[in-house]
């Protein structure tokens, strides 16, 4: 069909430019490139952020000068790399992983990148392990990475705003679908806790949103950024 064949050529073309501007803006050294690879031997193969991705999380992080960052779904460690880089070695990255086998292969790849040292991955589900980190008072974290199982994100950022502060930053993965999202009546509990998500923070006084579409090497997606101004 003529219409199949326009998205077929159009994401081929997506690819490409994202090619593109990571051999002329990002480039990825054999840390990163290991990191990605190994992510086919996690239990999510490719859900891994593009490259032109991580580095736009390690710019917002530099944009607001983070040196604490949070992430939801470690997976193998792949956007955790770029978020260590992003804080260096004075900062702390705390990355919250359900699989014992993705947080191995993660811990490795931190290693391989020179970052593991200030990187805590922590094993279970990650809303348990984020409310633990609320009991235990650890300092606000500047930065929140949400990318993990997609019907918990409700969850997700009710913990976030118990970690953080005024200025904080939350960035969520995967917020466009294909374009599912905007389906009100989804029975697809991915899509549904995306929406939930969205309209907590939109009926949330104390922050400020705007959601953006993004093509490229992972298809058509999104990402939500959020930041917490009261
Ligand atoms: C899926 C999850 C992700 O975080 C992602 O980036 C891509 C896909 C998924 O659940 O299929
Ligand atoms: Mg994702």
């Amino acid at each position: 069909m003529r219409g199949e064949i326009a998205v077929y050529e159009s994401e081929r073309v997506w690819r490409d430019v994202d090619d593109y501007f990571v051999e002329t803006l990002v480039g990825e050294d054999e840390a990163l490139v290991g990191a990605r690879e190994s992510g086919r031997g996690s239990s999510m193969p490719q859900a891994e952020v593009a490259p032109n991705q991580g580095r736009l999380l390690a710019l917002l992080c530099g944009m607001v000068g983070a040196r604490r960052v949070l992430e939801f779904g470690t997976l193998a460690g792949y956007s955790t790399v770029w978020l260590a880089r992003a804080v260096g070695a004075e900062g702390r990255v705390t990355s919250l992983e359900l699989e014992a086998r993705n947080a191995d292969i993660a811990r490795g790849n931190l290693e391989k990148a020179g970052v593991a040292e200030w990187v805590d991955v922590v094993v279970g589900p990650a809303a348990e392990s984020a409310w633990r980190l609320v009991e235990e008072g650890v300092e606000p974290y500047d930065f929140v990475f949400i990318d993990a199982d997609k019907p918990s994100n409700p969850e997700y950022l009710k913990a976030s705003l118990a970690l953080t502060r005024v200025g904080s930053v939350i960035v969520i993965d995967n917020v466009v679908r294909n374009g599912a999202v905007v389906d009100d009546g989804s029975s697809d509990e991915r899509v549904r806790g995306v929406r939930a998500v969205l309209d907590d923070i939109a009926r949330d006084g104390r922050l400020e949103a705007t959601a953006l579409q993004t093509v490229g090497a992972k298809g058509w997606d999104g990402f939500a950024i959020v930041r917490r101004v009261r």
